[in-house]
Formats: structure tokens, sequence, C-alpha cells
């Protein structure tokens, strides 16, 4: 189907975090800085995904652009996809600053972005998927799919839920997220929990299977945090 349906959930609304909110996107970068090494996690995608300077990535939910700006050193183009027009003028400045000319920026979602490059080479999506309902990540990851070369990587990372001990494991999560970055993050992740879409790992995992991926490897850390690397077949 070419056109959007007027039924179409609306993805450009902001659930939870808004995103779209200047002082959020200035603050986010050192926010996560406390409990995630994200340079390091970029190069471990970028490792799984064996880039090279030939390849293009698309990366959806792309925020501040660490790793959109991280890959467009490695590759030959980088497409950052994200509904917030505060995010992409951040990553656009930061890119500009350090002198990168290779990432298209496009404002859009996972169910109403179209690639018109050749078709890529991986897409990257990282704590970005939870903003769409179950029944939308199905349509969002047969639209992925398509917007793959044949053969192509799909690496996908958020809060993904084991069903076993769930309850025991957020409880856990938040505790040691509060640790290391301190009390406001409790609350960001109570409504993470209460007002997104995170779900659990064996309806991720079905839904990549009928969109027509292959699961290549999977992570789930703690219960929690998903990591999966997916080839389209
Ligand atoms: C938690 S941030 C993650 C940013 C970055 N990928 C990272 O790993 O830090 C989520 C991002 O997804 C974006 N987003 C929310 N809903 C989206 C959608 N439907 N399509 C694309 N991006 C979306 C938000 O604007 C925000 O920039």
């Amino acid at each position: 189907m070419n056109t959007i349906p007027s039924w179409q959930y609306d993805e450009m609304q902001q659930i939870g975090k808004d995103y779209g909110s200047i002082d959020e996107v200035e603050a986010y970068d050192e926010r996560h800085g406390k409990f995630r090494d994200v340079q390091r996690e970029n190069e471990e995608i970028l490792q799984l995904l064996a880039a090279t300077s030939d390849h293009a990535i698309i990366e959806i939910g792309s925020g501040t652009g660490a790793f959109a700006i991280q890959a467009a050193r490695r590759c030959s183009r980088v497409y950052a996809v994200d509904i917030s027009r505060a995010m992409l003028a951040y990553t656009k400045a930061k890119a500009e600053k350090a002198d990168i000319s290779n990432i298209e920026y496009r404002h859009a979602g996972f169910l109403t972005y179209r690639h018109d490059g050749p078709p890529a080479d991986a897409l990257v999506t990282n704590t970005a998927f939870h903003h769409l309902p179950d029944f939308w990540k199905g349509i969002a990851l047969e639209r992925m799919h398509g917007m793959l070369k044949h053969g192509g990587l799909l690496y996908l990372s958020d809060v993904v839920f084991d069903q076993r001990n769930v309850l025991q494991n957020i409880d856990a999560f938040m505790t040691n997220l509060e640790r290391l970055a301190g009390p406001g993050i409790r609350k960001d992740v109570e409504d993470h929990v209460q007002k997104e879409f995170s779900t659990y790992d064996w309806i991720i995992e079905g839904l990549l299977e009928r969109a027509g991926f292959c699961v290549v490897s999977k992570n789930l850390l703690n219960g929690v945090i998903g990591r999966y690397l997916c080839r389209k077949e």
C-alpha cells in the first residue's frame, strides 16, 4: 500500500519522554552517558554489521546522532531518521562541527519513512522501537525489510522483556540505573514501562521472523535489554 491510511497509528506524537523538546535533547547525551558507554556500544554494532566504506546504513530513531555520526566515519552514507526535528537539528549541528557530510537527515519514523536511496546494507534501531504498539511493530518490520538489500542486516536493540521474573527484573533494572544515574532515572523507567510499548522477547522474535528476518544472534541482558542481529532472508 503506497498511501498512508487515515487510521494509521500517529507515530509523530510524543509518548512518555518528549524528545521534541530542546531541553530534553540537550540533556539526553549527559543523562545516558551516566549508565551507557555509547561509543563502545556503537563500535560493537558497527563490528557486528561488518560495516565498510562502501556500506549505506539507515538508522531509525537516531536521536542525538551518536551512532549516525560514528557510522558516517566508517560508511559511505548514513540515513538518520527521527520523528523529532529537534533531535535531527542537534545531530546535524554536531555532524557539521565534526566535518561530516555523508548523513542524510529525514524527518519521519518507522511507519512513514520512505527510503529513496538504493536498498541499504544495514538498518539500525536502538532504544526507539518501543514507541510503537505491537501491531504497528509488525508493520514497521515489514517496511524495514523492504528497505534492505537481500542478505542485509538489521540490528535492533531496545528494552525487551524475558517473561520469566519480569516484574523482579524490571525492579532490579530500575534500582541499578538509579545507582548509576541518580534518583530521577527511576521515574523515567516507570514512565517507560507504564506508558510506552516495550514487549516480550517472544513477541519481538515472532514479528521479526514473520517479517522475513532470520535472527542471527540474540542477547537479552538481565532479562530487560534485548539486542538482536538479524538477516533479511
Ligand atoms: C530513547 S531515544 C534513542 C536515541 C538513540 N537511538 C540512542 O540509542 O540513544 C528514542 C528516539 O526515537 C525517536 N522516535 C520516537 N518514536 C519514533 C518513531 N515512530 N519513528 C522513529 N523515531 C522515533 C525519538 O524522537 C527519539 O529521538
